[in-house]
């Protein structure tokens, strides 16, 4: 059976799995300081991580979802647990994906989330290197939200 711990100490020791979502390790450490790290472990071994940092009184934010294997239902588990953990504080959780990354869109809207804007250039202007999926550059962010209440 999986398990999920809000990790608290030595959270670089996740970035492998951090870079699958981000490609940057400075803009890893950006966030990573002042967000929470969640981290499941299949036995001991850790199979999905997530960041969440908070954005206002009423939002936070999904900075970082990653699984080392694929449409196994883990980032799933993971969405509903951190949905849990942050009710009682926010009314929002927040996330944002590249506009070209139509496999997370759908993840996140088979998981309650709803498109709600696009920030443009968002990677242009945030990275020092183009970043390619599938060979389209990815250009603008796109903002998703589910809201907390039951
Ligand atoms: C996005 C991610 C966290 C989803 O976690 P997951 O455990 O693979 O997703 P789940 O198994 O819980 O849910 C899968 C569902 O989401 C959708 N989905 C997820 N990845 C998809 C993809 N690449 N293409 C199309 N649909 C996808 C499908 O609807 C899928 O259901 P299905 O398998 O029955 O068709 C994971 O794919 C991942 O680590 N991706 C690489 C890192 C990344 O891009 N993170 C997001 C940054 S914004």
């Amino acid at each position: 059976m999986n398990t999920i711990q809000k990790i608290t100490a030595d959270k670089y020791d996740y970035m492998d799995l951090l870079l699958i979502a981000d490609p940057s390790e400075k803009a890893i450490a950006k966030y990573l300081g002042d967000s929470d790290l969640f981290v499941m472990f299949e036995a001991d071994k850790p199979v999905c991580v997530a960041v969440v940092k908070k954005v206002s009184d009423n939002i936070c934010e999904i900075k970082n979802i990653a699984v080392t294997k694929m449409r196994r239902g883990y980032g799933s588990e993971m969405i509903d647990y951190i949905c849990d953990y942050y009710k009682n504080n926010y009314e929002f959780m927040e996330v944002g994906t590249a506009d070209t990354s139509i496999g997370n869109i759908r993840f996140y809207e088979r998981n309650g989330f709803a498109v709600t804007h696009q920030i443009d250039n968002f990677f242009v202007d945030n990275y020092d290197e183009p970043i390619y999926e599938n060979g389209v550059q990815c250009r603008h962010m796109v903002m998703l939200q589910r809201s907390l209440d039951e």
